[in-house]
């Protein structure tokens, strides 16, 4: 079931979702693989398609990758509470706390895997290879909010030994493969998201030259 959305509505109101999880209500395979199969629709350097998509609903595996998630947290000293954060900082914290702690408790975490390794690339190469996978992750966003499941991008779990770690819990060749993130996966509580107050187009747009 597709939600009724204007393409421009859905554009406009995928948002990272981690405080509005339905944790209790089973996400069907068909419905992942309807996604995924659109997702796939996205270009890719020389049309190499050389990804791959980890889905876990195992439990026990889903603990082990939300506990490395968690680890990198207390590693970057990002868990501690802030007291000079302003309301949206405030506000960022408590919805980024409460998927740190339930990370495991989403029906699915998605690992979407690219096949290189661009660790010491330059840029140009780096920028070839992350936007190989980076469109097809975030058409896979778009397709899972219009069916009425919702997402959260992050990467925070691939920081230090995290990515090495998260490759042997799933035994991801971790040489050959690299790591996009970690997606939570599940319905909405509710479907009703918002556009993001952003940068205006006139702020970040430049005409003929820089
Ligand atoms: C590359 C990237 C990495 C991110 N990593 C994390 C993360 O590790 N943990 C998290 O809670 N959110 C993460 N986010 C989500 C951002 O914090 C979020 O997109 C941003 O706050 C804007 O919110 P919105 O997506 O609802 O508009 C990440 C987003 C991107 C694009």
């Amino acid at each position: 079931m597709t939600l009724d959305l204007t393409i421009d509505e859905l554009l406009s109101t995928t948002r990272s979702v981690r405080l509005r999880l339905d944790f209790d209500t089973p996400v069907q395979r068909e419905v992942l693989s309807e996604c995924l199969a659109l997702a796939l629709q996205a270009p890719t350097a020389s049309g190499a398609q050389g990804w791959r998509w980890v889905f876990v609903d195992d439990t026990e595996t889903k603990h082990a990758l939300a506990e490395i998630y968690r680890a990198n947290l207390a590693g970057a000293g990002r868990g501690r509470d802030a007291t000079d954060q302003s309301p949206r900082q405030a506000r960022m914290a408590a919805s980024g706390a409460h998927l740190v702690e339930h990370l495991q408790d989403a029906p699915l975490l998605l690992i979407p895997c690219l096949q290189g390794r661009v660790d010491h690339a330059s840029s140009a190469k780096s920028a070839t290879f992350w936007a190989s996978v980076m469109p097809a992750t975030w058409s896979f966003c778009l397709a899972l909010r219009s069916r009425g499941l919702g997402t959260c991008w992050t990467t925070l779990h691939l920081f230090g030994g995290g990515e090495r770690a998260a490759a042997e819990v799933l035994d991801i060749p971790y040489d050959q493969y690299s790591q996009v993130g970690m997606f939570p996966i599940a319905y909405t509580l509710g479907v009703d998201f918002k556009p993001a107050r952003r940068l205006r187009p006139a702020d970040v747009t430049h005409w003929n030259r820089w």
